[in-house]
């Protein structure tokens, strides 16, 4: 099939390439490196360098389409909050731009990178797909609005929309900065022996998953839903803070007592946790790396890079 990856230069979307790649379906890569890179975009990949929210300039450089993968998006929940007109451009504005053009193109899916964020502080945990939602911040907010943009507009085309609600995603290639960036930020200061700083105690705990089972999820069952799905992708399980650190220190054959303890973050949400049976039911999705595995792959990545 012919794909579209917007932001695929970006972490997530630089595995969803390759996966895609691996199962041999012809790739196009839309992004404006405002934050992802272009060595990240395997040669395989037809790279264009173009903006979400002006589809117009960059469309006569790609062919029609069968599924559009869309995961370009202002990742930074602080900066949404200091110009949360920016992140509605491309969050919200940008998100219906793609909708559109992928109308245009024909294409009979549409697959959206949604988070974890749209639930807020949780009511209960594992949070099913049912939960309320009740984001925090203009990131989350515009990501469930982009949600219900693309469950209405699949519906109204006739297009499958999918809608995958990520958890923590961690792996090769991530900002040390951005959404859940932890793993990223601990493997950094642990490659270049810089002491980390842990905020609040360490026992906040969250649901992290490696960016190739994330990637396999945006891939499993491309092109063959019929009807619109939400789904979580995560693990299942939770893992602290302050364990993470601990396991990523002794990959690196690091004492695991040398960490600060910093003030907690105001509005950190404590434990996040998500109920992932939906996506093994419907679209038989599991992740399979083991948190052990990936940390050790990440660390791998980081102490690689040049300093
Ligand atoms: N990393 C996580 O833990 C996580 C968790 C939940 C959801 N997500 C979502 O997954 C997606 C990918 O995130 P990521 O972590 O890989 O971040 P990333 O910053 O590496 O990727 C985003 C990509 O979008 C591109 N981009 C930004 N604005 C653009 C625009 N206007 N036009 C074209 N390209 C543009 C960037 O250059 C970048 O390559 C995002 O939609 C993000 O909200 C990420």
């Amino acid at each position: 099939m012919r794909v579209l990856v917007s932001g695929g230069a970006g972490f997530i979307g630089s595995h969803v390439v390759e996966a895609l790649l691996r199962a041999d379906h012809q790739v196009w890569v839309v992004d404006s490196l405002k934050s992802g890179r272009a060595e990240f975009v395997p040669p395989a990949a037809n790279f264009v360098l173009g903006d979400i929210r002006h589809p117009q300039r960059w469309s006569p450089l790609v062919p029609q389409v069968d599924v559009v993968i869309h995961l370009a998006a202002q990742v930074s929940v602080p900066d949404g909050e200091a110009e949360p007109l920016e992140d509605g451009s491309t969050n919200l504005m940008g998100t219906l731009k793609m909708l559109d053009w992928a109308k245009g193109q024909g294409a009979r899916e549409f697959r959206f990178a949604s988070s974890a964020a749209v639930y807020g502080v949780p009511a209960y945990l594992p949070l099913d797909e049912s939960a309320a939602l009740a984001p925090l911040a203009f990131y989350g907010m515009h990501k469930q609005a982009a949600e219900w943009d693309v469950r209405h507009f699949c519906e109204l085309n006739r297009m499958s929309g999918v809608v995958l609600r990520l958890a923590n995603v961690y792996g090769p290639r991530q900002r040390d900065e951005g959404e859940g960036a932890v793993v990223a930020a601990f493997a950094t200061a642990l490659g270049s022996s810089q002491m980390p700083v842990l905020h609040g105690d360490g026992g906040q705990s969250r649901d992290f998953i490696f960016v190739e089972d994330v990637a396999r999820a945006f891939v499993t069952g491309i092109g063959e839903q019929s009807g619109g799905l939400t789904l979580n992708i995560g693990t299942g399980k939770a893992t602290t803070v302050l364990a993470l650190w601990q396991q990523l220190a002794r990959i690196a054959g690091s004492n695991p007592e040398t960490v600060r303890f910093g003030p907690a973050r105001p509005g950190d949400i404590r434990h996040s946790l998500l109920d992932v049976r939906a996506a093994e039911e419907t679209l038989q999705f599991r992740a399979e790396v083991e948190l052990s595995e990936g940390l050790a792959k990440t660390y791998a990545y980081f102490s690689a890079q040049p300093r």
